[in-house]
């Protein structure tokens, strides 16, 4: 027998994302994004964010089937994000995700959403060498994780003790007049600016900071250092260049994740190194990684940017590999829980 067909739906924060994965193969996917009705709160609103899931759901059910050539009736097992993300919106997703699973009669498996970015990559990359190191970078969070296994056993290194760094990208954006939401801008802004221009401070990066947080970040503190950079300029009736702001910013931030992530894989001895969520989207980011990993002898894996931010794709490839392992579905009491560790 061919391996199940899962269908994965994801709806933790701004993005209905709908797919469907046999194995590690993506048959279809669709995806709508609310990222537009945000832009005028310069953040994503909960109720906003859950209004258009509720909109989008079952367009994206439709269309992701139409992409696959297949019908709901195909599919195997149902999978959906239960958390982490904003309360309102998992519960649309899961929602839908029993409604699909009670009609059909199918299985119905939750999954984390961090773990669900980490395991988007097999769609481009094929199953994870395990034990692997993942670097999770999005707009909520920023974690190093130690993969033994991607369905059953994910071990935090480390976390940020503040800003994901996501979050720093968008609020860094904000100081300098970009426009929700700040990465993708702020990224584009920098590729017409020095990234040495400024040297902009590395978190938890020396002294007894490294020793306490090791495997921790921190870039709250790289914030208000912009900040203060660009206030003082203005102060001064001086121009704020802000491309050489920009490029300098992500320079720190790429230099810190990257530095944390090699240094995770060396201390473990694991040769492998997978960095998925939003961020990994930044180019400079990517760009360090591939040129440290390589440095360093480490095989880096990224997917391709479509699968590095939110998306049904990475739920759906992880519902694949929870079946695989024959676990207990969750059955239709699964609920929610927007602070999923
Ligand atoms: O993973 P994601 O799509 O959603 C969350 O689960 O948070 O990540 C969104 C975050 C946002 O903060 C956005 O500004 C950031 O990823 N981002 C970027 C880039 N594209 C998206 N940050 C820097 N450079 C980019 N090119
Ligand atoms: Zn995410």
């Amino acid at each position: 027998m061919s391996e199940p067909i899962v269908l994965g739906i994801e709806s933790s924060c701004d993005e209905t994302g709908v797919a469907l994965v046999r194995g590690t193969t993506l048959l279809g996917d669709a995806l709508a994004s609310s990222v537009d009705e945000h832009v005028r709160f310069g953040g994503v609103v909960p109720e906003v964010a859950s209004r258009a899931h509720l909109e989008a759901i079952v367009p994206m059910l439709e269309r992701a089937c139409a992409d696959a050539g297949l019908t709901l009736a195909d599919v195997d097992a149902v999978a959906v994000t239960a958390g982490p993300g904003l309360a309102g919106a998992l519960m649309v997703g899961v929602s839908a995700a029993k409604a699909v699973a009670w009609a059909l009669d199918r299985p119905l498996y939750g999954v984390n959403h961090l773990c669900a970015h980490v395991c988007a990559d097999v769609l481009d990359h094929g199953p994870l060498p395990e034990p692997t190191v993942a670097l999770l970078v999005s707009g909520g969070h920023t974690d190093l994780l130690l993969v033994r296994d991607i369905a059953t056993d994910v071990e935090a290194l480390g976390r940020t003790i503040d800003d994901a760094a996501g979050e720093a990208f968008d609020k860094v954006a904000r100081v300098l007049g970009v426009p929700y939401p700040g990465g993708p801008h702020l990224d584009r802004l920098a590729t017409q600016g020095d990234s040495t221009a400024i040297r902009f401070p590395r978190g938890l990066t020396s002294g007894r900071d490294l020793e306490r947080h090791r495997f921790d970040f921190s870039f709250s503190g790289l914030k208000t250092a912009v900040v203060r950079w660009v206030q003082e300029r203005e102060r001064a009736g001086l121009d704020v260049p802000v491309a050489d702001v920009a490029a300098s910013f992500a320079e720190a931030v790429a230099d810190v994740l990257t530095r944390k992530a090699i240094d995770a894989c060396r201390t473990h001895g694991i040769t492998d190194l997978q960095i998925g969520g939003g961020v990994t989207a930044n180019s400079q980011l990517r760009a360090m990684a591939e040129e440290r990993c390589a440095t360093a002898g480490i095989n880096l894996r990224v997917p391709r940017v479509r699968l590095c931010t939110d998306n049904g794709a990475m739920v759906a490839a992880l519902g694949a590999q929870v079946v695989a392992r024959g676990l207990p579905p969750a059955g239709l009491g699964l609920g929610t829980d927007s602070s999923l560790p």
